[in-house]
């Protein structure tokens, strides 16, 4: 019994100390960008590795990008980050909205970003919302949000401060564009990797997520029952 204890132990651990921590960098002085191409490997390995249910629809399986996991992923390395944060500056001289919020903050100091879509199901009626809410589409968005967590808890373990934001910025129709995204996948989610040791860097502020101490107790989201 040792065995699948020390693996609950270590995979609890990881759960646990798995947070928000928003490593906000003056978009002046950017961290420096090195290359984390095995990383992202690895953490895209454990994606990979996420249940899902239904496959991504035929419409979304025309390019080489065509898996049948109702997902995909957009990797930007530290280099991409970095220039993506110049292409912010450069276009914030016409539009200053582009050095709004977080993103321009996250992407100085990220080792890593994915920007992780979802693939919904083609609409089969006309109506205003982005997709339908079917049970196939529910599946696909929880099997894309089970492949993020394996991706954070994977981070966590490794010690690496982590940050699942909803994009922001990075939902703007011009950054679909850019990336090479179609407007057929909907974004779930920003996901951005920091370096260790982010409190040596006197440009980096590290901000918590607003709900982490929140939760309430266990006890007021889950029911024992007692069937007679
Ligand atoms: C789908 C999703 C989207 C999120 N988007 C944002 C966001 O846009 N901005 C933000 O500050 N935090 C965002 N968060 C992080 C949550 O605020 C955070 O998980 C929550 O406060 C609990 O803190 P913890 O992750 O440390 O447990 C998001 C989390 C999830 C799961």
């Amino acid at each position: 019994m040792t065995e699948p204890d020390t693996s609950f132990e270590t995979v609890r651990h990881a759960i646990l100390e798995r947070k928000t921590e928003k490593a906000l960098c003056d978009i002046e002085r950017p961290l420096e960008a090195k290359s984390q191409s095995a990383l992202a490997q690895e953490l895209l390995e454990l994606a990979h590795w996420a249940p899902f249910h239904k496959p991504a629809h035929e419409t979304h399986r025309q390019t080489d990008l065509n898996s049948v996991v109702p997902w995909r992923m957009y990797v930007l390395e530290a280099q991409d980050c970095r220039k993506l944060l110049s292409t912010f500056k450069e276009w914030s001289k016409d539009d200053p909205s582009w050095l709004e919020g977080k993103i321009p903050n996250l992407l100085a100091s990220a080792d890593l970003l994915f920007q992780v879509t979802w693939l919904p199901n083609p609409k089969q009626t006309e109506n205003q919302n982005a997709f339908e809410g079917t049970k196939d589409n529910m599946e696909h968005i929880a099997a894309a949000a089970s492949a993020v967590q394996n991706m954070l808890i994977g981070a966590t373990a490794k010690g690496l401060p982590n940050y699942w934001a909803s994009g922001g910025l990075l939902l703007r129709p011009e950054i679909f564009k850019l990336l090479g995204i179609s407007q057929e996948e909907m974004v779930l989610g920003s996901i951005f990797i920091f370096p260790k040791h982010l409190g040596n860097k006197e440009q980096v502020k590290i901000v918590p997520g607003s709900w982490r101490e929140k939760r309430g107790p266990i006890e007021k989201k889950k029911k024992k029952l007692d069937i007679v």
